[in-house]
């Protein structure tokens, strides 16, 4: 495995960006490789056999374009099938995503907590896990967020209709008195600035992305896979969906209107 190969990041479809930005910043020399499962989003509906078969595939992929580790930016998907994807993929490294449960329980004041993810994510064993390990001592509210995933992927994320959903999700994790909320989904940092203004500056929003990018930094130091080359890493974009409305929510969410956003390849 060569150190200058690039890293794949994927997600069901434009959420794992909040995570790629992480990763750009806390690694500037790597190649990334963004692939937005846009053709199949969302997971977080659909059977966790069918979003495992399709994980797969997508690892394949990017497999397939050479990368030198693969990141599952999604917490569906990590969900159904992280343990898949590793045993499919033996000699490469793979980092997950989990809701930020531990740093909430470390963090928050009151020791109310609420989590906002897909009905998929919050059912999961990963979940009930993490449940386990940081549940102790605190109280967590849970709430799943039906539609949110949707908004984000057409690029709704300043919208009144963002707001109406969005305000739906949060009235009842508030009314519990929670201090801090956690983001169970890699699309919801996009609608952080919106949380914030309905629920205020007060509450500690808290997602993974920072510490995905470190973990993924620790996995490719162990393994002395982290590139040599000073150069500015590039990056790569793309998605299974419809490249007419996937590519401008990607330039939009990434911030770059020139942004190249291709079709996926197929393995
Ligand atoms: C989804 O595709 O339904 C959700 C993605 C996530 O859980 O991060």
């Amino acid at each position: 495995m060569s150190s200058s190969a690039p890293i794949g990041v994927f997600d069901s479809g434009v959420g794992g960006l909040s995570i790629l930005r992480e990763i750009r910043t806390l690694l500037p020399h790597e190649d990334l490789i963004y692939l937005a499962d846009s053709g199949h989003c969302p997971y977080g509906t659909k059977p966790p056999e069918e979003i495992r078969r399709r994980t797969l595939e997508v690892s394949r992929v990017l497999a397939a374009e050479g990368v030198k580790a693969i990141v599952v930016a999604c917490n569906a998907a990590c969900t159904a099938g992280l343990e898949a994807i590793r045993a499919a993929h033996p000699g490469l490294p793979v980092v997950g995503v989990e809701p930020a449960l531990k740093p909430a329980h470390g963090r928050s004041r009151n020791g109310r907590i609420g989590v906002l993810a897909t009905q998929l994510t919050l059912r999961g064993s990963r979940f009930s896990g993490l449940m386990e390990r940081y549940g102790d001592g605190v109280q967590v509210f849970t709430q799943a967020a039906p539609g949110l995933v949707e908004l984000v992927e057409s690029g709704q994320t300043a919208t009144s209709a963002a707001e109406t959903m969005l305000r739906s999700y949060l009235e009842p994790l508030l009314e519990q008195g929670i201090d801090t909320l956690v983001l169970g989904c890699t699309h919801y940092p996009f609608l952080r600035p919106l949380i914030q203004k309905l629920a205020g500056p007060e509450l500690l929003v808290l997602d993974t992305g920072a510490a995905v990018a470190r973990q993924t930094e620790r996995v490719l130091t162990e393994r002395g896979l982290m590139n040599e080359d000073k150069a500015p890493g590039r990056d790569r974009f793309y998605t299974s969906g419809d490249l007419r409305q996937v590519a401008p929510v990607i330039r939009q969410l990434w911030g770059d209107p020139q942004l190249a956003v291709l079709q996926v390849p197929e393995s």
